[in-house]
């Protein structure tokens, strides 16, 4: 399942079905690897991820409005990563190391501290 995600990007369905017959594993039980870790990935990423840590110390100051924030303003539907444009990734994240810049959001590879929805609007 590493490979695949490797070479797609994501896991496709048809690539998980052809999995399930080669490996002789029910579908339901691959599909609940590939849902159990958060390091399998569904649908194919956006070009640019956008992530939102929700570590405690970003959490404590307002973590939860950015990640919703952006959802809405990327217009990425509940349950949805990707944005329909297929541009923007959107995920969840854990600690950046950095909590003395919380809330943090990290696009692409820069970090941006203290981050609330005007500074996305810049
Ligand atoms: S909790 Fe967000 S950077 Fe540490």
């Amino acid at each position: 399942m590493q490979k695949l995600q490797e070479r797609y990007g994501f896991l496709p369905k048809d690539a998980l079905m052809k999995l399930s017959k080669d490996v002789g594993a029910p579908l339901s039980r691959i599909f609940g690897v590939a849902t159990f870790y958060h390091q399998f990935k569904l649908e194919s990423p956006g070009k640019v991820l956008i992530s939102v840590c929700m570590g405690t110390a970003c959490h404590l100051r307002g973590d939860a409005n950015n990640y919703e924030f952006l959802r809405r303003f990327l217009r990425i539907a509940p349950g949805k990563s990707v944005s329909d444009d297929g541009l923007f990734s959107l995920e969840k994240a854990r600690c950046f190391g950095c909590c003395s810049l919380a809330p943090v959001v990290r696009v692409g590879d820069k970090l941006i501290g203290k981050a609330t929805p005007r500074s996305f609007r810049e």
